[in-house]
């Protein structure tokens, strides 16, 4: 366990090292709660925000922040006409099921509750997805709760291809996973931290109680 940990923390270090890096001192503080820092002075009150130092990282950003519109988000070119025809996330995300991580909507729940009705299949509005009910857990050694892998949540938005055989042998407990390699982009990671909920929600994962297991 002692060594997973270690293998764990340098994992995490190495994620967040560069934000570290380009954060000394008291900016930390104040990019955490978005303030500027001027040396030497008390801060003034009436001033525009400092932009976030690592504004990729969603974790280190003042609430008021998530979800900007295109044009201020840094991926849309605010140069170019057609990003301002873009309808802004907050307004898009307005009826949604929230959360309090990631892009602050809970898809699952969206997706159960009919908020949305995405298309299967951008040509066929008719073809309805193929759900696969089938969890599968996964023991972990040490003290974290087990991780149950639920088909079905995923074979909602998902075709088998994506995940079988490219990054998952389709037969349980046949592939090597680990949250080094899910930290580093792999395995579960290919998605979570990019388009599905981040990797710091650590209970959606490890979800099942060992107590609950060792019955079974
Ligand atoms: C988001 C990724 C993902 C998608 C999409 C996905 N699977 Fe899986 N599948 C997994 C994982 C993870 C495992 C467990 C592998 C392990 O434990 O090593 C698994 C295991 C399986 C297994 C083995 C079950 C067992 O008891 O041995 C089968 C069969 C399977 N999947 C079929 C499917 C089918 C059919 C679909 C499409 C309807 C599908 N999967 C879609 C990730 C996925
Ligand atoms: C996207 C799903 C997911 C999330 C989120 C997640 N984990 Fe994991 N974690 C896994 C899987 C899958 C394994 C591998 C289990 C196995 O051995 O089969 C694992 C394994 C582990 C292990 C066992 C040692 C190792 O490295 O494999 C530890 C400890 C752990 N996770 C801690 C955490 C902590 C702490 C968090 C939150 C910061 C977290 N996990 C978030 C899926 C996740
Ligand atoms: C191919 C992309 C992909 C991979 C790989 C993937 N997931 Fe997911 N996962 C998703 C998407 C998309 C959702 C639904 C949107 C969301 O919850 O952010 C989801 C949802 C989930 C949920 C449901 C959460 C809820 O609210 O009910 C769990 C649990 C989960 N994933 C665990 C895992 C684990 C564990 C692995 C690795 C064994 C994994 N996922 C691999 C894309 C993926």
């Amino acid at each position: 366990m002692k060594t997973v940990m270690v293998m764990l923390s340098a994992a995490l270090v190495a994620v967040f090292a560069p934000a570290a890096q380009a954060q000394q001192g008291d900016q930390v503080a104040a990019a955490a709660k978005n303030t500027p820092v001027t040396q030497g002075q008390p801060p003034a009150k009436e001033q525009t925000p400092v932009k976030p130092v690592n504004p990729f990282n969603r974790l280190m950003q003042d609430k008021s922040t998530f979800n900007p519109p295109p044009p201020e988000d840094g991926i849309h070119d605010p140069g170019n006409e057609g990003t301002f025809l873009l309808q802004p996330p907050r307004e898009a995300f307005g009826a949604f099921v929230k959360s309090n991580f990631g892009n602050r909507v809970d898809w699952v729940k969206t997706l159960d509750e009919g908020k949305i009705n995405p298309r299967w299949d951008r040509l066929d509005p008719k073809a309805e997805p193929d759900v696969l009910d089938l969890n599968i857990v996964r023991v972990v050694r040490g003290s974290m709760p087990d991780v149950l892998y639920p088909h079905a949540p995923h074979t909602k938005w998902l075709t088998c291809e994506n995940c079988h055989d490219a990054i998952f042998v389709p037969e349980a407990g046949k592939n090597q996973i680990s949250m080094a390699a899910i930290l580093m982009g792999e395995k579960c990671g290919v998605c979570h931290g990019k388009v599905a909920f981040p990797v710091t929600e650590c209970r959606k994962c490890h979800s099942l109680k060992k107590e609950a297991v060792s019955k079974n």
